[in-house]
């Protein structure tokens, strides 16, 4: 399938996916988010990718947010609509099974932050530019952003960020958590290629599960958390990546896992 807002390239497990509006700064339009949601229920059915990757095309721009343009037609029931459509496009990246790596190579602002956030990890080179500008428009984030944002950073954090509308650069989003690391620019597909590659090395049925104990504690109470962790780990027991994994260790040979 051929997209206009996207880049996709699939390569040894791993899919790349950029944003691709690189004049508008990868702002997220409705073509784009139509187009990221219908990609991404491909992905969660592609037996051939195990990790994703997204970034942004071009030099300066992760996603600069929404595209301000179509915010001006909304009133409150289709802005209410607008944060639903673009949430549930942001809940399928969270929920989809394989782990997602932010790669931010530049501006992640507004729309394009949650997009980070609602990623499993994040990688950003450091020209990276976090910030929730939106009460600079009046408006607040509405893609999840006031909920992801204060359980990764917490919630003073997230108050400052939200409330001032300020950016912060990748030095301070790695202080506050915001990011996992932070690369040279030429780095960054590199290192998060890198990071997907241990991710892929290891037995999938055991990754896929630890994703998902991790996604849900942010639903759960810590005594639901950890029922659903015993519960998890007992499915990982009855893997043949278990059974290997266990014997390549006591034979001190590596695994071959067999993702079953
Ligand atoms: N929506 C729509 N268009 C956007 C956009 C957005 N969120 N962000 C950037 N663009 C467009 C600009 O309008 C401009 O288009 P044009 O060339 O047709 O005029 C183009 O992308 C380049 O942006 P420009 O502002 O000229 O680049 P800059 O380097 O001077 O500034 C930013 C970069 C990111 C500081 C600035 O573009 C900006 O503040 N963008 C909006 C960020 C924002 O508020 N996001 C949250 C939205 S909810």
């Amino acid at each position: 399938m051929n997209y206009e807002t996207l880049q996709v390239e699939r390569r040894d497990r791993i899919a790349f996916v950029a944003i691709n509006r690189p004049d508008k700064l990868n702002a997220l339009n409705a073509q784009a988010r139509s187009e990221l949601k219908d990609l991404f229920l491909a992905l969660q059915n592609d037996d051939a990718v195990d990790v994703v990757i997204l970034t942004g095309a071009g030099e300066k721009a992760f996603v600069a947010g929404t595209d301000i343009k179509e915010l001006t037609e909304l009133d409150e029931q289709k802005g209410m609509l607008f944060s639903e459509d673009g949430q549930a496009v942001f809940n399928l990246i969270e929920n989809l099974g394989k782990p997602v790596i932010a790669a931010v190579n530049g501006y992640a602002l507004g729309g394009g932050a949650e997009l980070a956030l609602a990623c499993h990890m994040r990688i950003a080179s450091e020209n990276a530019k976090f910030g929730q500008p939106e009460v600079n428009l009046g408006i607040i984030p509405g893609y999840g952003g006031t909920q992801r944002l204060a359980r990764l950073v917490g919630k003073g954090r997230a108050m400052e960020l939200i409330l001032t509308g300020e950016s912060i650069d990748a030095p301070e989003a790695l202080r506050i958590g915001l990011v996992n690391k932070v690369v040279a620019v030429p780095e960054l597909m590199k290192a998060a290629e890198s990071m997907a590659r241990k991710i892929i090395d290891k037995g999938q049925v055991a990754v896929r599960l630890a994703l998902m104990a991790i996604t849900a504690t942010h639903e759960l109470s810590l005594e639901s958390g950890q029922a659903f962790e015993a519960e998890l780990f007992g499915r990982c027991c009855a893997s043949e990546d278990f059974k290997e994994g266990t014997r390549a260790f006591l034979e001190k040979r590596k695994p071959a896992f067999k993702n079953k």
